[in-house]
Parts: C-alpha cells; sequence; structure tokens
C-alpha cells in the first residue's frame, strides 16, 4: 500500500519543465529569476521615454545576434524610424536583415491598421485575425523566436467595447504562445502609478519600467512584476540606457527556486 502511494507521488511529479532564454542584457537575468521562459508572452509596460523600445528590441538583436531569428513589429514608428533611434545605440538592423536573422513588420500606418479594422469587418466584426495570420506565417517561414510588438495600445482603438479587446489579445497571445516564442509586448501606461491593465492581466509575465522625477532629475528603474512559474525578484532595480544600450543593476539579493 505504502509502495503504492510512494509510486504515485513519484508518478505524480511534473516532468514539464520551463525552458529559459538569456534576455542579453546585462543584469536583467538576474531579477528575472535566470531568463525569458520560452512560450511566454511579456508585458513590457511604462511611461513616455521609459524605454520600452529600447530594451525590447534589444532582446530582439540579442537573439539574432546568437544566430536566432527574430521579428520586430513595429505599429506606432515608421520603419526608418526605428532605424535610425536604434541606430543610435550602435544597431545596425538592415544589416540583421540582409543576414535574414530580422523581419521589421511595419505596420505603423494609420491605412494599415484600418486594412486590419477592414478585413476584420469582413470576417464578422473588428478582429486582429489579418495580423495575427501575417504574424504567424512569419514566425513559421523564419523560425523566429523572439518578438517585439510595440505597443499594444495601438489595436485599442480598433475596438469598442473591452470584451473584443480582451478576445483579440487573448487570440494573438495564444498564437505567440503556441508557436514557442518569447514575445515581448510593450504597453504604454499614462503614469507609473497606473493601476493594472487587461494586458497585463493576460500576459504571462510582466515588466514595468519607471523613470521617476526625483528632485530635478528622472530615475530609471525597473520591476518585474510577475513572471508565471518563476520565482522573480520582489524589487525595484536602477535601469541604466546608454550609448550601448540597456543595463539593470542588480543587488546582492538570492533566489531561492
Ligand atoms: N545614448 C543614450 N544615452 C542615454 N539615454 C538615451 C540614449 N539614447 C536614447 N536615450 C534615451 O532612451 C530613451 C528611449 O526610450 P524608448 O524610446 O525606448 O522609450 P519608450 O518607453 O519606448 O517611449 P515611448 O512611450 O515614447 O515609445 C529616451 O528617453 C532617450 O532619451
Ligand atoms: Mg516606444
Amino acid at each position: 500500500m505504502l509502495m503504492k502511494s510512494q509510486k504515485r507521488s513519484e508518478a505524480f511529479m511534473s516532468k514539464n519543465k520551463i525552458e529559459l532564454v538569456s534576455s542579453g542584457i546585462e543584469g536583467l537575468d538576474g531579477i528575472l529569476g535566470g531568463g525569458f521562459p520560452l512560450g511566454w508572452v511579456i508585458v513590457v509596460a511604462g511611461g513616455p521615454g521609459s524605454g520600452k523600445t529600447t530594451l525590447s528590441t534589444e532582446f530582439v538583436i540579442q537573439g539574432c545576434l546568437k544566430g536566432e531569428p527574430g521579428i520586430l513589429v513595429t505599429l506606432n514608428e515608421p520603419r526608418h524610424h526605428v532605424l535610425t533611434t536604434m541606430g543610435v545605440f550602435g544597431w545596425d538592423l538592415e544589416f540583421l536583415e540582409r543576414e535574414e536573422l530580422l523581419t521589421i513588420l511595419d505596420y505603423s500606418a494609420t491605412n494599415v491598421l484600418y486594412s486590419i479594422h477592414k478585413q476584420g469587418m469582413k470576417d464578422g466584426g473588428p478582429s486582429l485575425n489579418f495580423m495575427i495570420d501575417q504574424l504567424q506565417d512569419k514566425i513559421d517561414s523564419t523560425g523566429a523566436i523572439r518578438l517585439m510588438i510595440d505597443p499594444l495600445n495601438a489595436f485599442s482603438f480598433l475596438f469598442k467595447d473591452k470584451f473584443s479587446m480582451r478576445r483579440e489579445l487573448h487570440k494573438l497571445f495564444g498564437m505567440l504562445a503556441g508557436r514557442k516564442t518569447v514575445s515581448l509586448t510593450t504597453l504604454e501606461l499614462g503614469s507609473s502609478e497606473m493601476p493594472f491593465t487587461v494586458e497585463e492581466f493576460l500576459a504571462y509575465g510582466v515588466v514595468r519600467l519607471y523613470h521617476k522625477k526625483i528632485g530635478r532629475d528622472r530615475e530609471r528603474s525597473i520591476e518585474v512584476v510577475k513572471m508565471r512559474g518563476l520565482k522573480q525578484s520582489k524589487s525595484s532595480f536602477p535601469f541604466e540606457i546608454s550609448s550601448t544600450g540597456c543595463r539593470v543593476f542588480e543587488s546582492t539579493e538570492t533566489f531561492d527556486f
């Protein structure tokens, strides 16, 4: 009897293991609990200029530099602007495109979002089906592992009600998770103290970036709010953007896994 229950307990132990993908950003893996889990959709939320685009783009680039294909989906900034603003960090995105390691999908023009809307209406109501299908094809044809979608807020005006928005984000996140990607999706927040949003509840992980005014200056910090399946850090950590990109300054906090 005892043997049987012991065997059952052993058999019951989950064989599912979380596979971690190193972010490649100095200091970030430490505060995440090792890296971003493969298959997770992460929301990177913060105010204007808090570093959402830079951090998420660097994550994709660091993968490319290791030979992992990546995709940048830009919904606000046009392609040429992304090339310029990321170029200041010394990152030549066109080189990575030529090496077939990076794909930039530019959905920034209003008419592109309008096409997404129009196509959705043909399908019976506003939806992201058109974009999800295109993105899925790109992930399959390039074998992309790391993705960035910047910012999720661009979709919000396509939907009149919160239910449709939640349903469509759920569909998008489901496709990304099913394709075994690590997707950083950015979210614009009006204030650092803003209550948590639908996107953050739906995501598997949430990182918030802060750029708080302290006296006459602003200080950057980063917080891992949630990372399902991992024991992440409890604090906020100083975060820096310099001419070479992003850096997190970890403390000596320890983790028990
Ligand atoms: N070489 C550099 N050294 C220090 N800071 C820099 C450098 N280049 C750019 N920055 C800063 O990095 C920040 C870039 O922010 P980024 O565009 O990633 O923010 P964001 O959160 O995506 O903003 P938005 O909501 O406007 O899209 C800007 O505040 C910019 O001033
Ligand atoms: Mg941005």
